[in-house]
């Protein structure tokens, strides 16, 4: 069982860009924790980042039928993109919106998602440890499911 985890723009410069607000962790570093929690819960990652909103669409579209689950940090797409949410919307599977900042505690535009509507639920501010919990709650989800 696969879990997709889908990183957006501007991700890839983790651990450089404003460590402040998001960490000295890489990209890297996020994506083997990935592997590890999905490991010690009985679930596979993929895990993937774009600086183009297109190929963020078509990895979206070819999840269906392909993955249980998609653990989504949209970035800055969050707060721009109606396309990301219909593709998400389009593929009918769990969704879990995951931001490594407290978006509520900044800007006022990254107080808006277009993605959380279509999302079970969202974590933020929880830095990396974000995508742990939302793995270990597909975990959960799908265990459930299953019965
Ligand atoms: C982010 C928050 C977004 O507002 C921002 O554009 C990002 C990263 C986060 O993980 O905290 O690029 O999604």
């Amino acid at each position: 069982t696969t879990i997709l985890v889908l990183n957006g723009p501007n991700l890839n410069m983790l651990g450089t860009r404003e460590p402040a607000t998001y960490g000295s962790e890489t990209l890297d570093d996020i994506a083997r924790l990935c592997h590890v929690t999905a490991e010690a819960n009985g679930l596979e990652v993929d895990f993937f980042q774009t600086n183009h909103e297109g190929e963020l669409i078509e990895r979206i579209h070819q999840a269906r039928g392909t993955v249980a689950g998609i653990l989504i940090n949209p970035a800055a797409w969050t707060h721009t993109s109606v396309a990301i949410r219909d593709a998400l919307a389009a593929v009918d599977l769990p969704v879990i919106e995951v931001h490594l900042s407290n978006v509520h505690k900044r800007e006022s535009f990254r107080h808006h998602s277009y993605v959380a509507p279509v999302a079970v639920g969202v974590i933020c501010g929880l830095g990396s440890n974000g995508y742990c919990l939302a793995i270990e709650h597909f975990a959960r989800l799908l265990g459930a499911n299953h019965e």
